[in-house]
């Protein structure tokens, strides 16, 4: 499930997906980004998590943040994300896969 941005602000903005952003540094960089005029797609692999996060980020006035589910170790939840960035942006100026990073390198 994911939320909708209208294509007229699509066009203008850098578009960024962050991974693993209900908490932690994830959400840390969410916030930094939208803050700085940046539309960011939140990305969580908990459904209730994410949107509670990006809840919390519209309070503080941050309104240019939608969420998508994204569980990183499952390949049909990356490529739904994937047509997602692609049908809603039609591209994507930034990825921060930290918790992919980790991972990678620490399994
Ligand atoms: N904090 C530090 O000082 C520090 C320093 C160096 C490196 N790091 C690394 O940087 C990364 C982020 O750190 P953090 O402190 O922000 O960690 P954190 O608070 O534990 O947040 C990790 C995030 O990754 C999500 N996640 C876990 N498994 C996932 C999956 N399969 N697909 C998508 N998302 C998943 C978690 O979601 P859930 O809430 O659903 O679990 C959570 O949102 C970690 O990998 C950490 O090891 C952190």
């Amino acid at each position: 499930m994911a939320e909708t941005i209208e294509s007229p602000t699509v066009a203008t903005k850098r578009c960024a997906v962050v991974t693993g952003a209900n908490k932690g540094i994830g959400l840390e960089i969410c916030r930094q980004l939208a803050s700085k005029g940046v539309l960011v797609v939140l990305t969580a692999r908990d459904e209730k998590k994410g949107l509670q996060a990006v809840e919390n980020l519209k309070a503080t006035g941050l309104c240019n943040v939608i969420f998508h589910q994204l569980d990183v170790m499952d390949p049909s939840s990356i490529a739904s994300l994937g047509d997602f960035v692609k049908s809603h942006f039609g591209k994507l100026d930034i990825l921060v896969t930290l918790f992919y990073w980790n991972q990678r390198f620490t399994t």
